[in-house]
């Protein structure tokens, strides 16, 4: 079974390429070793991220980011098991978004689309998705 996670922050600076790419890169090469994948998305100072893998790792990773002083309120959203990970290409597929939901769908579409058309979304998925458009909004 896997685990899958999604939570919400605020971050405590605005952020801009160089401090996301401070969070980007080392959890890409962190969560490609632990064997996480997920998603994180960001858009006026708060965070969105949808993490999976198996459960005591996403457990020990989500109170390392927990801990993390570069944003607070990191509070959980839904935490779900399934049968197989849904987006077993990405390490951590970002997305900012800036100002309409437009280019939140493409990047929806495209990240199901790599994974290989995800037959059934989870409940984590889909709160996942309707949080992002909520928050973008
Ligand atoms: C919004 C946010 C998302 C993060 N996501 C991840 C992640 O997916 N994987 C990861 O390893 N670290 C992530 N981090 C960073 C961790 O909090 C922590 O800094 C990092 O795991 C420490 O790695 P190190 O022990 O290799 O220095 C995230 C931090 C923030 C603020």
């Amino acid at each position: 079974m896997i685990t899958q996670i999604v939570y919400y922050s605020i971050s405590e600076t605005e952020m801009n390429n160089v401090s996301i790419s401070e969070i980007l890169e080392p959890s890409r090469i962190n969560n490609a070793k632990k064997g996480i994948t997920g998603c994180l998305l960001y858009h006026n100072r708060v965070f969105l991220q949808l993490l999976e893998g198996e459960k005591e790792t996403i457990t020990d990773l989500y109170k390392i980011i927990q801990k993390d002083v570069r944003h607070s309120n990191v509070t959980l959203i839904i935490e779900e098991s399934i049968d197989k990970r849904m987006y077993p290409g990405w390490s951590m597929a970002f997305h900012e978004f800036k100002n309409n939901s437009s280019n939140l769908d493409k990047f929806a579409q495209s990240i199901d689309f790599f994974s290989k058309n995800i037959p059934k979304k989870s409940e984590a998925i889909d709160l996942f998705w309707r949080m992002a458009k909520q928050i973008v909004n």
